[in-house]
């Protein structure tokens, strides 16, 4: 019987859990793939440190280029992070040595997927990172295998559990943006420094490898929108509620003919849609293509388990001799797809006005909209609270240019605003 051998490096919430889930299971993986797996190696950054598990001296490798050299070890499982630095010399130096690598590491991938795919290639290994999208919600291989036959024309959700656990309870408990993120930090959901999640970064690295396989392009990783949620108050999510709508920050990727419609930011959406009633950490991504129609994906999109879950599915597929290419198909076949330009996407936009205590301000905002053509389904003004009030509006259909102007124009009257709010509004049918 051929065994297989592993090396994991990194040994934090993931590595640990994928360590655990490995010995606990491994007459499964026998009994399912055929083979017997060990873990030969592990490494972590301080070796010594204690840690929930006990894990065997002999295991323990401080150095890793011998885990990397060693030809006994079959798969390297790389779970340090970060786009760049050691993780990036592990990934690339594996692949360089004939080893198969499975990666949580959704910055890297999105930055040097390219790059490594064609590598990978090259040496005759797999480089799998079904745990870098979705946490636990197997949507690669469903992308890349599932919906082999299928023309995907649009993929899109929620694919950050950190932001959508911070909307959910600014909702449920009327609570503070900036209250709700320091009890998600308490909880362990996000991180000290939160802006990879609150700000977008990593939903963008998500679509961005999703785009990629999906529409089979090279990996699009800037020069799209990526836009946060620490803009959005509770103000937002009570004018929304009450046009029953639902403040959510979507990843949405379309294909436009030749160009990609790639983005990040937060939507109102109705109430009743879809992804609308995905709450707290849960993740959900809604892929439509021909001939399938729509198929919808949903799961915990972080957390040890989940994670864990989709490493050692990668791992099991490379056992089972899935000859995956690492985003669904040759990489040189991969095209070139452009980037559609956002100023002509077309959209309802909600936007708040938190104004100062002073005359003109409706006719102001009102005559810059006139000047771009831009007219309002939706306006409410609330009465003045100390020395502030709300304005809301929501546009009819427009042009993602023309709001922008107008952002630009009123943001410079800092003698009537105290704070602008843009949130674009995704219809029924309309992504
Ligand atoms: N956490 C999640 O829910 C989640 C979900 C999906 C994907 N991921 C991805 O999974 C990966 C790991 O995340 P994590 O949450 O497990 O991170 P983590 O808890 O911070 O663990 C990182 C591990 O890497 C080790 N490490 C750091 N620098 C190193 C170095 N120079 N050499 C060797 N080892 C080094 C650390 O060693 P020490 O323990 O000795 O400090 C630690 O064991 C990341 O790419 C992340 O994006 C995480």
């Amino acid at each position: 019987m051929k065994e297989f051998n592993l090396g994991i490096i990194g040994l934090g919430n993931i590595g640990l859990e994928v360590y655990r889930n490995i010995k606990k299971n491994a007459s499964d993986i026998k009994k399912k793939t055929g083979f017997k797996l060990n873990i030969l190696k592990v490494s972590a950054k301080n070796i010594r440190k204690k840690r929930e598990i006990k894990i065997p001296k002999k295991l323990i490798e401080k150095n890793i280029s011998k885990i990397i050299n060693d030809p006994k070890i079959d798969i390297i499982v790389e779970l340090i992070g970060g786009s760049d630095g050691v993780a990036k010399k592990i990934i690339f130096d594996s692949i360089k040595k004939n080893k198969h690598v499975v990666t949580a590491n959704k910055a890297l991938i999105a930055k040097h997927g390219d790059a490594l795919s064609i590598l990978a290639e090259k040496y005759g290994v797999n480089l799998l990172f079904e745990a870098a999208v979705g946490g636990g919600i197997p949507i690669i291989r469903s992308m890349k295998q599932g919906l082999i036959a299928n023309k995907l024309t649009h993929i899109y959700g929620i694919l950050n559990g950190t932001t959508n656990f911070i909307l959910t309870e600014m909702e449920k408990r009327n609570e503070s943006f900036v209250n709700v993120l320091k009890d998600a930090q308490k909880l362990g959901y996000a991180e000290s420094n939160p802006s990879s999640d609150v700000d977008g970064f990593d939903a963008a690295d998500k679509i961005s490898i999703l785009s990629s396989i999906g529409f089979g392009t090279k990996i699009i990783n800037k020069g799209f929108v990526i836009e946060g949620i620490r803009n959005i108050d509770l103000d937002d999510i009570r004018f929304a509620k009450s046009l029953n709508y639902t403040v959510k920050l979507l990843a949405i990727a379309e294909r436009k003919g030749n160009k990609v419609k790639q983005r990040v930011h937060p939507c109102l959406i109705p109430d009743n849609l879809d992804v609308a009633n995905i709450d707290n950490v849960i993740n959900a991504i809604v892929v439509d293509g021909h001939p399938i129609g729509r198929t919808i994906y949903e799961g915990p999109g972080a957390g040890k388990g989940p994670t864990s879950s989709a490493v050692i599915s990668d791992i099991t597929s490379i056992m089972l001799g899935n000859d995956e290419y690492s985003f669904g198909l040759a990489p040189s076949a991969k095209k070139k797809l452009n980037l559609f330009n956002f100023d002509n996407h077309i959209s309802k936009y909600y936007i708040r006005f938190l104004t100062k205590d002073v005359t003109g301000v409706l006719s102001k905002i009102t005559s810059v909209l006139a000047k771009y053509k831009i007219s309002v389904a939706n306006l409410y003004q609330e009465p003045s609270k100390l020395g502030s009030a709300n304005i809301m509006l929501v546009t009819h259909q427009t042009k993602e240019l023309s709001i922008q102007k107008v952002m630009r124009k009123l943001l410079t009257q800092k003698k009537l605003f105290k704070k602008i709010v843009m949130i674009r509004v995704r219809d029924y049918k309309k992504l």
